[in-house]
């Protein structure tokens, strides 16, 4: 093969001059990587790349899921009412109780009781809620707001406003006129003038003369994500559709599972008029409002454009409960067919016309249901048993799913197995080929949950390297590993709200960021071909990794390379298959492992985009120490 030379000058500020390209790399050893452009080695998985989430970390409650008022359905405990605080201005006497015989539902059975004995214009009584840590209040915008209430008092007006924690100015206020005897929702709209941003605000609900008042389900949303009632963040789901996914898994993990079998994710109590939702303890030692349902998670999905993977519960949770297959699992065998039915059924089906009841009746697409979670955590041995049960029932009213096992089972074929890695960067780079050898007849392979559990509370550069370097062994092997997802995916970084190490998208009330992680994530689900072709790596010493993918429609060739080392590496590409035209180099790189994003500098490690001007079918490529890149090469 006769090979030109050709010059590759790469402008990013990140790399290094071309001095670099003289030196040596570790061991004297110089890389070369042939790319075979016309030569597919296999198919790559159209659904790779995806997302992994539960209510964990406050990924929903004080998370994506936009409602601002904690607690809105007054739990308590001995420290009193959580969140809620009661509000007595000038003169004014009031207080505040739970009452146990009163409440809105079935669902929410209770209620929070205010008694104001003296209350003024001047000296309003009332209460406030102090949010997920805050809440997050701009100017000129309009905020959503309702609550449940009743009073024995004739009818009473309430006052609604948002208020400024340090200077107890309202910077938005509304009046709900009538709350009468019986209860009833009341909705309510409040707006902000010419105000700062600040997540230091809270919410006061007030009255102004002596009265009973009793309030559930108080409820206030910020603009949501394209306009939808009751639901998610703008910024967390920007940041997620940047990442490409392709499918969303839920909802859980652990959270699908509960401690206990009654605290599980049942998710026909997590759909329809939040006044119908109880919600659930979480494992992960908080409870749950299941604003965040199951029509929710679907929503997110079509908002996304993500396929769901949907987990269904099958009979084991947390501390070591079980149902035994056989008739006792009978009813969460039904409990799933009667789930999927409600995501992909007609609306002239049971479920499906609920579905359309509660505003979705176009049925969802599903490929893909997981049965369980980590199911070899369960020490009983009851999964062969459980997860057989469910593959026979959904199998023959379903045949067209795709099944995954949690683990491997016996007497029975997967489809899918999920497996799962928290590792340090060290370990995937020890193990970056673990799925070259996997046996191409056996099932296909869903890593659901992986990560380089480096820095906190989101990863460091260092994972990030571990990452990518995974994420290229998982890439090249993308006809057997058909889905990949991260977790977990969201901390509320507000330290009481974490319960779980590096996690890839961090926010407070109010900012959001991405992790280097999150960015190393951003680039290979951005440029991801459809078929693997033929490379092969040679030289270069330790910790230098690649996959290489091509897009044969756009007829561009997506080089993924990871330094891991200290020092610069140069790799010379060597193309032939295709002749290269232009290209463009995206570069994510770091001085040391250590350099992380925060909430207040969440841009020190980001990707930059510069011109990679090649012709012909040689390029000397240098990558900077600590680097993760991706060289996309049009082909002509
Ligand atoms: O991602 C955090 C937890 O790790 C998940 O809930 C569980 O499946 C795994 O053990």
């Amino acid at each position: 093969m006769h090979l030109k030379t050709f010059s590759a000058i790469a402008f990013a500020a990140s790399l290094l001059s071309l001095h670099a390209l003289a030196q040596e790399q570790p061991g004297g050893q110089r890389a070369v990587l042939t790319i075979h452009a016309d030569k597919v080695a296999a198919k790559v998985s159209p659904m790779l790349y995806g997302l992994m989430t539960e209510e964990i970390n406050r990924s929903y409650d004080g998370g994506l899921y936009a409602e601002m008022v904690q607690n809105r359905t007054f739990r308590s405990d001995w420290s009193g009412v959580l969140h809620w605080y009661l509000v007595e201005n000038g003169s004014a006497n009031a207080r505040i109780l739970i009452d146990r015989q009163t409440g809105p539902s079935e669902a929410l059975k209770t209620s929070l009781r205010l008694d104001a004995t003296n209350a003024g214009e001047q000296s309003p009584a009332g209460i406030l809620n102090d949010g997920y840590w805050g809440m997050a209040v701009r100017p000129n915008t309009s905020y959503r707001g309702s609550f449940y209430a009743k009073t024995d008092s004739g009818t009473l007006p309430v006052t609604v406003r948002l208020v400024d924690d340090d200077s107890g100015k309202a910077v938005a206020t509304t009046t709900v006129a009538n709350i009468g005897s019986s209860w009833a929702e009341h909705a309510f709209l409040l707006k902000t003038g010419a105000i700062p941003v600040s997540q230091h605000r809270h919410l006061e609900l007030l009255v102004s003369r002596p009265a009973v008042l009793w309030l559930q389900l108080v409820s206030l949303f910020p603009p949501t994500y394209r306009d939808r009632a009751n639901g998610d963040r703008v910024d967390l789901m920007e940041k997620m559709a940047a990442m490409h996914p392709t499918f969303l898994r839920f909802p859980g993990g652990n959270y699908l599972e509960g401690d206990h079998i009654a605290d599980r994710f049942e998710w026909k109590k997590t759909i329809g008029p939040m006044i119908d939702r109880p919600g659930h303890p979480s494992p992960w030692r908080y409870y749950s409002t299941d604003g965040m349902g199951l029509l929710e998670f679907l929503n997110w999905c079509e908002d996304l454009k993500m396929q769901p993977v949907l987990a269904v519960y099958a009979g084991y949770s947390l501390a070591q409960e079980h149902v035994n297959p056989g008739p006792d699992l009978e009813s969460y065998v039904s409990d799933a067919l009667e789930e999927i039915e409600y995501v992909t059924g007609s609306a002239d089906t049971k479920w499906g016309a609920v579905r359309a009841a509660n505003g979705h009746p176009k049925p969802f697409s599903l490929q893909y249901v997981e049965i369980g979670n980590e199911d070899q955590f369960d020490r009983s041995g009851s999964y062969d048993g459980r997860y057989a049960q469910f593959y026979r029932a959904i199998k023959a009213k379903y045949p067209a799913l795709e099944l995954i096992a949690t683990t491997p089972v016996k007497g029975i074929r997967p489809d899918v197995i999920d497996d799962h890695y928290y590792r340090r960067a060290k370990e995937f780079f020890q193990d970056v080929n673990h799925y070259d050898k996997t046996d191409r007849t056996g099932p296909k392979i869903f890593v659901g949950e992986w990560a380089t559990r480096e820095g906190s509370p989101t990863p460091n550069f260092g994972a990030a390297l571990g990452d990518a370097a995974w994420m290229t062994g998982m890439e090249r092997n993308s006809d057997i590993v058909i889905m990949a997802s991260y977790a977990p995916l969201l901390v509320n970084i507000n330290p009481v709200a974490t319960q779980w190490e590096s996690d890839l998208i961090g926010y407070d009330a109010l900012r959001s960021y991405g992790s280097p992680s999150y960015y190393a994530q951003v680039m290979f689900g951005s440029y991801l071909g459809d078929v693997v072709v033929d490379a092969n790596l040679e030289g270069g010493g330790p910790k230098l990794f690649c996959a290489v993918t091509r897009n044969t429609q756009k007829k561009q060739l997506y080089v993924k390379l990871v330094n891991a080392l200290s020092t610069p590496r140069t790799v010379d590409l060597q193309l032939d298959g295709g002749a290269a035209v232009s290209g463009k180099l995206v570069s994510l790189s770091a001085p040391d492992t250590q350099t992380t994003n925060t909430i207040d500098q969440p841009t020190r490690v980001i990707p930059a985009e510069s011109a990679l001007r090649v012709a012909g079918s040689t390029l000397h490529h240098t990558m900077p120490p600590f680097s993760i890149q991706v060289l996309q090469i049009d082909l002509r």
